[in-house]
C-alpha cells in the first residue's frame, strides 16, 4: 500500500504521544501503535478542519478519560513530538473537541505537490507496487449475434479503467476479451437464419437484424415446438463441423466483430488478447481428463459432475451434460487452466462480470483449488487465490432491467447515439455558433455516457437517466470535459509552459488547498483503486 508521507509523520509522533502520556495502556495493546493509528485516521467531514483527524473516543475506553480530556494533551504531546521529527515542523495538531486534526503548512504542501506534478508529467501517481507481476483483466466479453448492450458496456468500461489503473500501478497487464461465440443458442441462429434470413439481414444493421431473427425463432418456437428440435440439430451439425452450419457461425461472428470494433473505437477500449468460448474446444477434454484422474469427476444420471464441499452451498458443477454437450461453465474452467498455462505465475487474474455469475465463478474457481489440492501442485504452481470475480451491478432504465430473450435490451449504440442527440440540442441553445457542433456532441455524449459508469460503486445498480447523465453541472461527464476545456483554455492564455519556477506560497487560500490536496492525494487513491477494483 502506498503510504503518505505526513500521514505516517503524523501517525509516528501520535503514537510516541500515546507511548509518554499512557505509557502503561500503551505498553499492553497493539490500537495506539504507529500502524494502528495511520488506518484510523480518517479525512476529516469539513476539509478546512485539517488533513486528516484521528477520532479519539475510539480510545475513551481503553483510556478511561472523556475524548475531548484525551486529545487536549494528545495534542501538546503530539505538536512537541513533530518538531524533532523531521519533516515534521511543516505539521500542526490540533485538538478539535474529541478530534486530533492534523495541519500542514499550505505553502508546502502546495509547493511540494506542485513540483512534485511538475517532475513526474504524465507519470505523477505511478507506483512500483507492480513491478515484475502480471494482472490479467477479462472485460467487456459480448456475445456473438447478440446486441451489444448497456449490461456489456459496464463491463468493457469498468475493465478498461482498471487496466489502466493497474498499470498506472506498475503491473504488466494483460486486457482479454472474451466473447460468447459457443453454446446451444447458435442452433436456434442457425435455423432462424435458414428460415427467415437473407443476405439483407446481413446489409446494414446487421446484428440487428440477426437479434431480430432470434426473437423471432422464440416468439415462434412457444406455438410449434419442433423448433427447438431443428436448432438441437442445427447445433450437433456446427459442433460437427457440416461446412454451411459453420459458414453460417462465421457470418455471424464477423458481423458482430465489425460491430464490437466500432463500439471499442468510440469508446476508447483496448484488448491485449482477444479469443471466443469457441477457442476452448480443444482444452475441455484435457481438463476433464484431469479432473477424472483426481477422483473429482463423477457420473451423475449420465452426467458428468464435481461436487463441491457442503459448506459453499454451490450446486454441482456440471461438466457434461447426459447428451455429451459440454457448457459454459466446462469452458471457463479450460479457460481458467488456458490463462494459467500462457501467463504463468501471474499474480491476478480477474473477471469483471455481472454479480449475477457470482455463484458461477465460485463453483469454477473452487473447482480449480480442489483439482489443484488434489494434484499436490506446489503453492508456486497453484493459480487458486489469485483468481477473482470483480462484480458490478445492474444498468437499470427508470428503474427496470432490460434482458435479451425478450429482445428488449437497450442497444448501446441507440444510447450513444440518443447521448449525442440531446447534447447537440443543448450545444444549439447555448452555442448555435460552434463549427464542430457533430464532432462535439458525439464527444460529450460519449463521455457522458463512460462517467455514468465509472462514477457509480461497481457493486451498485446504475439507474441512468438522461437529465442526470447529460446535466452540465455536478458530477456529470459533461461538466467534468467543459473543466478540462477551461483549464486548457486558461493555459492557452498563460501562453508559456509552467516550469519549477512557480511561487507555490499563493496558493494558500481554502479552494486552493482543496485542489491541492485532492491532487497530493491521487496516488494514495490511486493505489486504494487498484486494491477495491474500483475506478
Ligand atoms: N459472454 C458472457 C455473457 O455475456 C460473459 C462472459 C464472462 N466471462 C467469462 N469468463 N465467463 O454473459
Amino acid at each position: 500500500m502506498e503510504k503518505d508521507k505526513y500521514k505516517s509523520l503524523f501517525a509516528q509522533a501520535t503514537a510516541q504521544a500515546f507511548r509518554k502520556i499512557y505509557p502503561d495502556v500503551a505498553g499492553e495493546t497493539d490500537e495506539l501503535t504507529e500502524v494502528a493509528v495511520y488506518e484510523a485516521l480518517a479525512k476529516p467531514k469539513d476539509a478546512s478542519m485539517g488533513r486528516f483527524a484521528l477520532p479519539v473516543f475510539r480510545y475513551a475506553g481503553l483510556l478511561k478519560d472523556k475524548p475531548p480530556a484525551i486529545a487536549a494533551v494528545i495534542a501538546v504531546e503530539t505538536n512537541r513530538q513533530l518538531s524533532s521529527l523531521e519533516g515534521g515542523s511543516l505539521m500542526t495538531c490540533v485538538a478539535t473537541g474529541g478530534f486530533l486534526n492534523a495541519q500542514i503548512d499550505p505553502a508546502s504542501l502546495a509547493g511540494e505537490t506542485v513540483r512534485e506534478v511538475l517532475s513526474k508529467g504524465n507519470r505523477f501517481g505511478d507506483s512500483p507496487v507492480g513491478h515484475g507481476k502480471t494482472c490479467l483483466v477479462e472485460y467487456s466479453s459480448p456475445n456473438i449475434a447478440k446486441p451489444f448492450g448497456v449490461g456489456h458496456l459496464r463491463s468493457t468500461v469498468i475493465g478498461n479503467s482498471l487496466r489502466l489503473i493497474f498499470r498506472k500501478l506498475g503491473y504488466s497487464v494483460v486486457g482479454i476479451n472474451y466473447p460468447g461465440d459457443w453454446g446451444t443458442q447458435f442452433g436456434k441462429m442457425i435455423v432462424a437464419f435458414r428460415k427467415w434470413g437473407s443476405d439483407d439481414t446481413l446489409k446494414g444493421n446487421a446484428v440487428k437484424n440477426l437479434v431480430d431473427l432470434y426473437v423471432r425463432f422464440h416468439s415462434e418456437a412457444e406455438a410449434d415446438t419442433s423448433l427447438e428440435d431443428e436448432a438441437r440439430d442445427a447445433f450437433k451439425q456446427l459442433e460437427t463441423g457440416d461446412p454451411d452450419a459453420v459458414k453460417l457461425w462465421e457470418t455471424f461472428k464477423k458481423v458482430s466483430y465489425e460491430e464490437f470494433e466500432r463500439v471499442y473505437d468510440l469508446l476508447g477500449v483496448e484488448f491485449d488478447w482477444v479469443y471466443g468460448e469457441a477457442d476452448l474446444n480443444d482444452r475441455m477434454e484435457p481438463v476433464i481428463e484431469r479432473l477424472s484422474k483426481a477422483g473429482l469427476a463423477e457420473e451423475s444420471q449420465g452426467a458428468l459432475v464435481v461436487h463441491l464441499p457442503e459448506e459453499t452451498n454451490l450446486p454441482p458443477l456440471l461438466l457434461r451434460k447426459s447428451d455429451g454437450a459440454t457448457l459454459y461453465a466446462t469452458r471457463d474452467l479450460a479457460g481458467l487452466v488456458y490463462r494459467w498455462e500462457k501467463y504463468h505465475g501471474f499474480d491476478q487474474s480477474l473477471y469483471v462480470v455481472n454479480s449475477a455469475q457470482a455463484d458461477h465463478f465460485r463453483q469454477c474457481f473452487m473447482v480449480i483449488d480442489m483439482l489443484e489440492k488434489a494434484e499436490k501442485r506446489p503453492g508456486s504452481d497453484r493459480m487458486s487465490g489469485r483468481t477473482r470475480h470483480v462484480e458490478f451491478g445492474w444498468v437499470r432504465f427508470g428503474g427496470k432491467t432490460m434482458s435479451t430473450r425478450r429482445g428488449n435490451t437497450v442497444l448501446l449504440e441507440d444510447v450513444i447515439g440518443q447521448a449525442r442527440d440531446l447534447v447537440k440540442e443543448k450545444i444549439k441553445e447555448k452555442n448555435p455558433a460552434l463549427p464542430t457542433i457533430d464532432e462535439t456532441a458525439l464527444h460529450v455524449g460519449v463521455g457522458a455516457v463512460l462517467f455514468s459508469q465509472l462514477s457509480v460503486r461497481r457493486q451498485k445498480d446504475v439507474d441512468f437517466q438522461w437529465e442526470e447523465v447529460l446535466s452540465f453541472e455536478g458530477e456529470t461527464g459533461p461538466y467534468l470535459q467543459y473543466t478540462h476545456a477551461r483549464l486548457c483554455a486558461l493555459m492557452r492564455r498563460f501562453g508559456k509552459d509552467i516550469t519549477g519556477e512557480v511561487d507555490c506560497s499563493v496558493l494558500v487560500g481554502a479552494e486552493e488547498q482543496r485542489v491541492i490536496e485532492l491532487i497530493a492525494d491521487f496516488p494514495v487513491v490511486l493505489a486504494s483503486a487498484g486494491e477495491q477494483y474500483e475506478p
